[in-house]
């Protein structure tokens, strides 16, 4: 097995082939002079398994054409198997035509990767009405969680505490987290009105005394879910308040208005970033090793 980072994928590609002990090689990437990408292989991929690393952030357009290329060109090359290994991908959230005329991106996106991978793995997609990556890609597809990693975290470093998820959907992780750290949670309602507008509203009362509360979702954009439930959970008294979240996508200044609303946030590092501090390679190690046998 090969290694192979792409542009956005070297923040944990190395640690992963680390973990493995197997070989890394870099995706050589640069522009054409009219910004069209060029991608190469610095290591030969001929008669290999390759764990292609990409994470899809910022420039997500470009990450997607990164790793079309790479996997097309690989198999041109002659490996034997392409594996997308994806710490965050991208679209998922697009999951139905919320207005006319719309386009349903997580589906067209899931059949894009399944024409140039065999195989994909993904850290805590958003999967909301689709429940499991089965029923979108036509390709092998797994999902892992970071759930457990995240309750190591708060076990070790927030004492007492209360989970909160801000909305319906969020139960995957708050609850889950929850659970395995046999603690109390409380799963918000949340409205979104637009990508900058959300309301959230906590249907049953919660005892926040002494308590250190702990936010979890899955994905921090523009921070405003976390900012509301944050006001709402104010209101009830709570003292110190941390979030944490599996992607931390952090837009526009989110995690500084975070900071400023006194909330310490944490992420995993599936998107690199100043408050990453839970290491998912980990959970690639272990699913590549269990394909390797
Ligand atoms: C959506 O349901 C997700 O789980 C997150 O709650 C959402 O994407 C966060 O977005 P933002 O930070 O922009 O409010």
């Amino acid at each position: 097995m090969l290694v192979v980072s792409c542009s956005h994928g070297k923040h944990i590609g190395n640690l992963i082939a680390k973990k493995l002990k197997k070989r890394h090689s870099f995706l050589i990437v640069d522009r054409f002079p009219d910004d069209e990408l060029r991608v190469r292989f610095g290591s030969s991929p001929k008669n290999e398994i390759i764990a292609l690393v990409q994470s899809f952030y910022k420039n997500i357009s470009d990450c997607i054409i990164e790793a079309i290329l790479a996997a097309r060109t690989a198999k041109e090359l002659g490996a034997k198997k392409i594996i997308l290994i994806s710490p965050y991908f991208p679209y998922m959230r697009q999951d139905k035509r919320f207005h006319k005329g719309e386009a349903v991106s997580q589906a067209i996106i899931a059949d894009l990767f399944a024409k140039y991978f065999d195989s994909i793995c993904i850290i805590d997609p958003h999967l909301h009405r689709k429940m499991r990556l089965e029923q979108l890609f036509r390709i092998k597809a797994k999902k892992l969680t970071a759930n457990l990693l995240i309750a190591e975290y708060i076990r070790k470093h927030i004492g007492n505490p209360v989970i909160v998820g801000p909305d319906e959907e969020s139960y995957k992780w708050a609850r889950n987290v929850a659970e395995i750290l046999r603690v109390e949670s409380r799963i918000l309602k949340k409205k979104r009105y637009s990508s900058y507008h959300v309301e959230v509203k906590l249907n049953k009362k919660i005892d926040l005394k002494g308590k250190n509360v702990v936010i979890v979702d899955d994905i921090i954009s523009t921070g405003h879910t976390i900012l509301e439930t944050a006001k709402q959970l104010r209101k009830l008294g709570a003292g110190k308040i941390y979030c944490i979240c599996v992607h931390g996508i952090f837009v526009n200044g989110a995690l500084e208005k975070l900071k400023k609303a006194g909330i310490k946030v944490v992420s995993t590092n599936t998107i690199p970033n100043k408050v990453e501090r839970i290491d998912v390679s980990i959970l690639f190690k272990q699913l590549l090793e269990s394909s390797i046998k």
